[in-house]
């Protein structure tokens, strides 16, 4: 059994819906209630920014009052007592991982943040943010949720792409697969030779490329999973 220097870890939506947040492509999840292009699209926001403002507001709100559950808190564990290195990448913008104590790489950006359409500018964002909020730095009335939309590039990519390269074991857990190029991680990381995970409810579009399937609710399976990495 290869040695395990370093681990990188993607969660998706699943990780925290035993924390009441809902997920996208689940039964009645947040694509059945609203569509992507009115509210997820850079075009949407153009077309109609008050609706995406509102869409945001109202996930902004839950995810400020959700708690991390046994999940989040364990992968915070893992990332502080691992003998090597716990790359933690999220597609998440709910901001759980921090709340348990760990630092994760937001590649779709946080509903904590704002972005100025402007100048690129980054701040803290406010509770509910509104048609014409000026941006701190400029004054543009060109605020937006630091949201990666369809269409727009993830962020972080190169770091995340770096360390998926050079990984021991790459992990999924909670995320369906069927957005890219998160969906495309598990393949950079076969190709370094990494051993593959993925924990999840039940198969995703991407459980064909993994060895090993831990099936499950998150909040069961990742702190027993965590505990024999610790072990
Ligand atoms: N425990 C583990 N897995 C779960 C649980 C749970 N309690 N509940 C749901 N899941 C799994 C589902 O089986 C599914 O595979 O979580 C996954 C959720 O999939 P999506 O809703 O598609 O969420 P995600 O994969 O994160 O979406 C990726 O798409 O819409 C964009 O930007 C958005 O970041 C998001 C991206």
């Amino acid at each position: 059994m290869r040695r395990i220097d370093r681990i990188v870890i993607l969660t998706g939506a699943g990780i925290s819906a035993e924390s009441g947040l809902g997920t996208f492509r689940d039964e009645g999840g947040l694509w059945a209630q609203h569509r992507i292009e009115d509210v997820a699209t850079p075009e949407a926001f153009a077309r109609n920014p008050d609706c995406v403002h509102r869409f945001y507001n109202a996930r902004r709100t839950q995810a400020a009052q959700a708690e991390p559950n046994p999940a989040h808190i364990a992968l915070a564990r893992l990332q502080s007592n691992f003998p090597g290195e716990v790359v933690l990448v999220t597609q998440n913008v709910d901001g759980l991982h921090e709340k348990a104590g760990a630092q994760p790489i937001h590649m779709h950006g946080q509903l904590s943040r704002a972005l100025c359409a402007s100048c690129d500018h980054r701040w803290d964002a406010p509770p509910e943010m509104h048609v014409g909020e000026t941006c701190p730095a400029c004054h543009a009335g060109s605020a937006r949720p630091d949201i990666v939309w369809f269409g727009e590039m993830p962020y972080h990519m190169e770091q995340i792409v770096a360390a998926l390269q050079t990984c021991d074991m790459f992990a999924a857990i909670g995320t369906s697969g069927q957005v890219y190029p998160a969906a495309g991680f598990v393949e950079e990381a076969r190709m370094a030779g990494a051993e593959t995970v993925e924990l999840n409810l039940r198969d995703s579009d991407m459980s064909h490329a993994f060895q090993k399937h831990i099936v499950g609710p998150a909040s069961k399976t990742v702190p027993l999973w965590v505990n024999r990495l610790l072990a």
